[in-house]
């Protein structure tokens, strides 16, 4: 089937970006991209592309040479549903907060939403691609609940994941590693994967563009994410290492990453991995395996979220320590918000453990993110902690501002310009002593011992 016509449904992080890739890359599609929160599809009408309700570089360029030509942002769900002939499911897939499976298993209410709104919505054949990240064989769950609602038109199910990261989402699209399409081994399946595989190729090299059946597809991106966050907490568990030995962990993760079979990405450490994802996708990971009786296994994919949480109470725990000891009275200020740099998403960012961590000790915070706004760093706090006292967080817009009242600094998140402010300049006007506590180990431990500040990173 060529395909003409195409709906998104969800216009969030994977969504928005994504639908404005192919759209751009295929001038003769037209792409409606739908949601039922109508701020955020005003917010991706917006005259200002600044207030875009998602921050990611080059994504302002890409929708103002596509949107109101061939990419639009609607709230007429059923209307795009009904005249498309391929839909995409882009919603949410949070952990479960209730009934069975409870946080663990993977809520996929808003997927199966959309797949009865689908069903009860559509009068022609639809090709169905799930782009959500799902536990395994939900397809089987989505294609049940498409003929219980409909048995009049054909719907053929594909598997899509995503594997973009957020703050080099537009890079990701343009130039993917891979595209993974899933689907059925049937003459109608083969068509429906032909036609995304033609969408692709506008501007993906054939050999980038794996086929595979559904359930592999689906597989494939929840342990992607595992693999990732896995390497993460292997290197955070050894900065402690590093930390009881003497030995640096930049050296060390250097060294390992040299090995070509190893390669050095994702060994970064940190004060712990956030997003909306990792987390959600392991803990969804360990749900199948223990409800499969596989234990053993359920409990090595456990480990690497066991080593997260360690890694942010460890740095919060230094910083309180510090506090103690040297009887440090006043606010501290808190530099990141975002989950990781370049992005307005702060999805269970570190920041917000660390702020827990603190506030519940009493300490006061200023906080200060160049993207994340004031509304959502409130937002997260109030959901992390009911009872945390508003008076003690201040959100500020100029991280110096006040800089004679702190006498200790942390970094939560990798942004560049807290690398380039100018550190003599802050240590001249900042309270002695002067601690920084660096949970992305950014900035230059020599120059900054130098300037005179007492200096915290990890693993080293
Ligand atoms: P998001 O929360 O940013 O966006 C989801 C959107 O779906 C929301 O705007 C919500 O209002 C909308 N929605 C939910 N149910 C709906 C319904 N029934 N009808 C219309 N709109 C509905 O989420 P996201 O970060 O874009 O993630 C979407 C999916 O993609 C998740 O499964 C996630 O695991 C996966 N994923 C995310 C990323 C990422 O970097 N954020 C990367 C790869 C994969
Ligand atoms: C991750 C994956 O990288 C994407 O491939 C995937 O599509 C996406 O999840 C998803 O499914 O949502 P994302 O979470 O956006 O992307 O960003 P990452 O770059 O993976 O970073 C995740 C977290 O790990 C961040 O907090 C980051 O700071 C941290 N991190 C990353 C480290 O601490 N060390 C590293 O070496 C790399």
């Amino acid at each position: 089937m060529k395909i003409k016509n195409i709906c998104c449904i969800g216009a969030g992080y994977v969504g928005g970006p994504t639908m404005s890739i192919i759209a751009q890359k295929n001038p003769n599609i037209k792409v409606n991209v739908v949601d039922m929160n109508s701020d955020k599809i005003a917010a991706w009408n917006s005259k200002n592309l600044e207030n875009l309700p998602v921050y990611e570089p080059g994504l302002t360029k890409v929708v103002k040479a596509t949107r109101g030509k061939n990419l639009f942002f609607s709230s007429d769900i059923e209307k795009h549903i009904n005249d498309a002939d391929m839909i995409f499911i882009s919603v949410n897939t949070p952990t479960k907060s209730s009934g069975e499976g409870k946080g663990y298993a993977a809520d996929l209410r808003y997927v199966e939403a959309c797949a009865k709104q689908i069903a009860e919505v559509s009068k022609t054949d639809k090709i169905v691609v799930e782009k959500s990240t799902v536990p395994v064989r939900t397809s089987d769950k989505i294609k049940e609940i498409l003929k219980l609602y409909n048995c009049s038109v054909d719907f053929q199910i594909l598997s899509n994941p995503e594997f973009l990261a957020e703050g080099t989402a537009m890079r990701d699209l343009e130039i993917p590693d891979r595209v993974l399409i899933g689907g059925d081994n049937t003459p109608s399946g083969k068509a429906a994967i032909d036609s995304l595989v033609e969408i692709y190729s506008s501007w993906v090299p054939k050999k980038n563009i794996l086929t595979t059946n559904l359930w592999s597809s689906e597989l494939s991106k929840l342990t992607a994410n595992a693999f990732l966050a896995q390497r993460i907490s292997s290197i955070n568990s050894l900065s402690e290492l590093c930390e009881a030995t003497g030995a640096d962990i930049e050296e060390v993760s250097k060294a390992i990453g040299m090995d070509s079979r190893v390669g050095s990405s994702f060994l970064k450490t940190s004060v712990g991995f956030g997003g909306s994802c990792f987390q959600k996708d392991i803990l969804n990971l360990v749900y199948i395996a223990r409800s499969l009786k596989l234990n053993k296994v359920a409990d090595y994919w456990e480990q690497i979220l066991i080593i997260n949480t360690h890694q942010r109470n460890r740095f919060s725990h230094k910083i309180m320590n510090c506090i103690h000891k040297n009887n440090l009275k006043d606010k501290i200020l808190l530099l990141g918000w975002a989950f990781k740099k370049n992005t307005n998403d702060s999805r269970e960012s570190a920041a917000i453990y660390i702020a827990k961590n603190l506030l519940s000790n009493g300490v006061k915070i200023d906080i200060y993110d160049p993207r994340v706004d004031e509304n959502q760093i409130i937002n997260d706090l109030s959901l992390f902690e009911s009872n945390f006292k508003i008076n003690n967080v201040n959100v500020i817009k100029e991280p110096f501002k006040n800089i004679k009242k702190y006498n200790l600094i942390a970094i939560a998140t990798e942004w560049d310009e807290f690398i380039y402010y100018d550190w003599n300049d802050i240590f001249k006007k900042i309270k002695k002593p002067a601690f920084i506590f660096d949970g992305r180990n950014i900035l230059n431990k020599d120059q900054i011992e130098m300037i005179g500040f007492n200096y915290f990173s990890l693993g080293r």
